[in-house]
């Protein structure tokens, strides 16, 4: 059932290309420039009113939603605030009918999740959900549902679920892009064509990424602590990197956004600090590059991951790795990867129980 693969996990990474093509298919005719989402649950009449949205989930999949917010601020102009659920349970809400609350779950039965959305409907908002099960309490609470498609996920570690939130919520941006006429038909079928042709770039590269991660794990494995730093739309990736770590490698780890070392982190950094910087040549790769200087001067323990042909990378660290240019908007997806990969490869190196982690639960039902 494992497919050769020695844990679901990595046999989860590995299925990510088919489980984001399965997330967007039929949903997205790039030539066109059509996208469509019949289960939404929402006119669009309604969508051309919100005024806000707001983002609910817990772990990988609030992850998903602070990549979220980048992406809906940027092409369709609403304001977005993103919560934790177990604190979005517990404050006070600003919400009414003109609010979109949008929860994220890969298993649709999180507590502190499902607890958000019922509020949330309480007060008047409506509630859409991303959700990869079919049929769980959320789906059924919802007034409309996006979701994942990207089959039934083992490991405790979310992997495929996440890329599949990721393109479901890109897919959702076009959409509301194109409702509300946000975003010009041209530049729909330029970001329509990059989130479809994602899949294949990640199939490609995955074997020359895990290959070259397994090269630099014999000089991480035994560390005590690592960082994980990246900036805008790769920040939350660096949130995850350092979630995906821990979890299953019981290694210390924080993400980081490149721009908040300054501001205490830097005191971390020696020469046993090991530190992944995700630094594609993107709109924010200059500011990126001196944050990575300013570790590199500290002596920090740099693994740089950026775009194929940067020839500045190999001045700062031997241990480069190197991904293709897609789009910059779609980077979230391609820098995901080696990320899983770094953590998965180490837990194993470290004989640890990669599927089923020490203290976690795939579907956290309490609160
Ligand atoms: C981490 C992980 C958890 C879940 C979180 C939310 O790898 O899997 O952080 O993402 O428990 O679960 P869902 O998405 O089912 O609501």
């Amino acid at each position: 059932e494992k497919a050769g693969f020695k844990h679901f996990m990595l046999k989860e990474i590995f299925e990510q290309p088919e489980a984001i093509l399965n997330t967007v298919k039929g949903r997205i005719i790039p030539d066109s420039g059509q996208v469509d989402l019949p289960e939404i649950g929402l006119d669009d009449e309604t969508i051309r009113g919100i005024e806000r949205i707001a983002l609910v989930a817990c772990g990988t999949s609030w992850h998903a939603a602070l990549v979220a917010k980048y992406w809906i601020e940027k092409w369709v102009g609403v304001p977005v605030e993103v919560d934790i659920a177990s604190e979005f349970r517990y404050r006070t809400l600003l919400l009414n009918d003109r609010v979109l609350t949008i929860s994220i779950s890969q298993s649709g039965e999180t507590a502190d999740t499902l607890a958000g959305i019922r509020l949330a409907s309480q007060l008047g908002s409506r509630i859409l959900t991303i959700c990869n099960v079919v049929g769980s309490t959320m789906t059924r609470e919802a007034d409309g549902v996006i979701y994942t498609h990207a089959g039934p996920e083992i490991g405790v570690a979310s992997t495929k679920a996440f890329t599949s939130q990721l393109a479901a919520l890109f897919l959702l941006t076009l959409y509301l892009g194109k409702v509300r006429e946000t975003i010009e038909p041209e530049t729909l079928r330029e970001l329509g064509h990059a989130l479809v042709g994602i899949a294949g770039v990640i199939e490609e590269e995955l074997p020359t990424i895990r290959s070259q991660i397994q090269e630099l794990i014999e000089r991480y494995y035994d560390s005590r602590d690592f960082l994980f730093v990246g900036r805008g739309l790769n920040f939350p990736i660096a949130l995850e990197g350092a979630l995906k770590l821990k979890e299953i490698s019981y290694i210390h780890a924080e993400g980081y956004a490149s721009g908040e070392l300054k501001h205490g982190p830097i005191a971390l950094i020696d020469k046993d600090m090991p530190v992944m910087a995700l630094v594609p040549r993107d709109g924010v790769y200059q500011k990126s590059i001196s944050n990575v200087e300013e570790i590199k001067a500290r002596q920090g323990r740099l693994v740089l991951i950026g775009t194929r042909g940067d020839e500045h990378l190999p001045t700062l660290t031997d241990d480069v790795l190197y991904l293709p240019r897609v789009h910059d908007e779609l980077n979230p997806l391609l820098y995901t990867i080696p990320a899983q990969l770094l953590a998965y490869e180490i837990a194993n190196r470290r004989g640890c129980d990669v599927d089923q982690p020490r203290n976690l639960a795939k579907s956290v039902t309490v609160e």
